[in-house]
C-alpha cells in the first residue's frame, strides 16, 4: 500500500519539459527515473512524493498508480474499480473526482471511463462502509485518474490535486500570463541556475522573475500552497510533511543573485509587486518602469547577466509586431554586449525581424500554440 518503499509514480508535464523534470526528479532523489511522453515515470515513499509536490518546479501532477491490468470491456473496468481496496487509501467522507483519458479503439470516450470507475469506487465502499464518498467536480479532496492506452488501463491516486502550477503566490493576472510550470521549465532550459543576475524586461506579472528568484534561492516553489491531495488520504503524516518541508528550506542559498523587472506598463508592475510580495519575495527582486525599446536603465543593470523575455506575440497585444521586435533587437546589440539573451515567443514573424543571429531555437508550445525558445549570444 501507501507504506511501500517504491511507489510506481508517474510525474506529468508539459510537451517539451520532460527533460527537464527528469533531471529535477533526479536531483531529488527519484529512483528508477525515466522520461517518458508527458512525463517522468520514477519510484519512491510517500516521503517522496510529498517532496516531489512541494519541490519540482516543472511538474503538473503526480500520480502514485495503484493497479495496471488490461481490461477488455466497460463491464471488466467497473469490477476491476470495484476490487481495488480503496478503503485503505482513503475515507468515505472525502469528496471525490475521477480524471479519465482514454486512447483506446474500445473505450472511446472518456466521461463514460470516469462514470464507470465512480460506480466502481462508490459500490466498493457501499459494500465495506455503508456509505459512499460523494463527487465534488470542482474542488474534490481525492482525485482518482485512469488511463487506457487500448486496452490497458492504469489506475492512479492523484497526490497533488489542483494542477502544480497553482502555487498560490498569484493574486494579480494580466493578459496572457506564462503558466508557473512552464516560466520555471524555461529557465532551466536556458541553463541558468543562478549564477548570473537574470532580467525581464518585458516582465508582466512577473512569473519568470517569481519563478527565478526561487529557482535560484534553492527555494521549493510550492511552499505556499496548502492544498495537496494527499492530505486527505489515510495515513497522512503531517510531521513527515514538516520535516521535509524544512529539509528543503535547509537547501537555500546563502546570497543568490538579483533579480530585475521591467515593464512599460505601471499596471503590469502593479502586478509584479504584488505577486512578488505574496511569494514573499521582495528583498530578491528590483522593479522599475521601462520602455525596452528606448531602454534607458542600463547603467543600473550588472555589465554581464541573462535576459529572459516573453514579449507581445499576436496583434491583440501589439499591434506592430515586426517593428516591435526590431526594436528590441536594436537594444540588445547596442546595450547588452556580453549578455545572453532569450526570447520565449509564439510569434515566428516577429523573431524573423530581431535581426540578431540566433544560436539556438528550441520548440516549445504554449498552451496548444506553436512557440519558440531562442537563444541569441550577445558577442
Ligand atoms: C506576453 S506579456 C509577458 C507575460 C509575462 N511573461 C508573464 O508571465 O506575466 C508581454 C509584456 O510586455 C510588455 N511590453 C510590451 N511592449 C513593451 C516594451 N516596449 N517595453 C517593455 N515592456 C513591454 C507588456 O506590457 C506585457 O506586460
Amino acid at each position: 500500500m501507501l507504506d511501500a518503499p517504491d511507489l510506481p509514480l508517474f510525474i506529468k508535464t508539459l510537451p517539451g519539459l520532460e527533460p527537464v523534470l527528469e533531471r529535477e526528479v533526479k536531483f531529488l532523489g527519484g529512483r528508477d527515473v525515466k522520461a517518458v511522453k508527458r512525463g517522468v515515470k520514477a519510484t519512491g515513499d510517500i516521503g517522496f512524493v510529498y517532496k516531489a509536490n512541494l519541490a519540482l518546479r516543472s511538474a503538473l501532477r503526480v500520480l502514485v498508480q495503484v493497479k495496471e491490468i488490461p481490461v477488455q470491456n466497460a463491464d471488466a473496468l467497473y469490477k476491476v474499480m470495484r476490487r481495488i481496496p480503496w478503503e485503505r487509501y482513503f475515507d468515505s467522507q472525502a469528496t471525490m473526482m475521477v480524471d479519465a483519458t482514454v486512447y483506446s479503439k474500445v473505450f472511446t470516450n472518456s466521461l463514460y471511463v470516469a462514470q464507470k470507475t465512480k460506480d466502481g469506487i462508490a459500490d466498493r465502499f457501499r459494500e465495506k462502509q455503508g456509505q459512499r464518498p460523494n463527487v465534488d467536480l470542482q474542488n474534490p479532496q481525492v482525485r482518482i485518474n485512469v488511463h487506457i492506452s487500448q486496452k490497458h488501463c492504469t489506475v492512479s491516486l492523484d497526490s497533488s490535486g489542483p494542477s502544480l502550477h497553482k502555487r498560490n503566490y498569484r493574486s494579480a493576472r494580466i493578459q496572457a500570463p506564462l503558466s508557473e510550470v512552464l516560466a520555471a521549465g524555461i529557465l532551466q532550459l536556458t541553463g541558468w541556475e543562478g549564477h548570473l543576475p537574470l532580467i525581464d524586461p518585458m516582465c508582466g506579472s512577473g512569473t519568470f522573475l517569481v519563478e527565478g528568484a526561487f529557482l535560484a534561492a534553492g527555494l521549493p516553489p510550492n511552499l505556499l500552497r496548502k492544498e495537496f491531495a494527499f492530505r486527505h488520504w489515510k495515513g497522512f503524516a503531517e510531521e513527515l510533511l514538516h520535516t521535509i518541508i524544512e529539509g528543503l528550506l535547509s537547501r537555500e542559498s546563502e546570497n543568490p543573485p538579483t533579480l530585475f523587472g521591467f515593464d512599460k506598463t505601471t499596471a503590469a508592475l502593479y502586478k509584479t509587486r504584488q505577486n512578488i510580495r505574496s511569494a514573499l519575495l521582495e528583498d530578491r527582486i528590483e522593479l522599475a518602469k521601462a520602455d525596452f525599446t528606448k531602454f534607458n536603465k542600463r547603467e543600473e543593470l550588472p555589465e554581464k547577466g541573462m535576459i529572459i523575455m516573453n514579449p507581445p506575440y499576436d496583434l491583440k497585444m501589439e499591434a506592430d509586431i515586426p517593428r516591435l521586435y526590431r526594436q528590441i533587437g536594436d537594444t540588445l546589440k547596442q546595450q547588452f554586449t556580453g549578455y545572453t539573451a532569450f526570447l520565449y515567443t509564439g510569434s515566428a514573424e516577429g523573431i524573423k525581424n530581431v535581426g540578431l543571429k540566433a544560436s539556438q531555437k528550441t520548440y516549445l508550445p504554449n498552451a496548444q500554440r506553436d512557440a519558440w525558445l531562442v537563444r541569441y549570444d550577445l558577442y
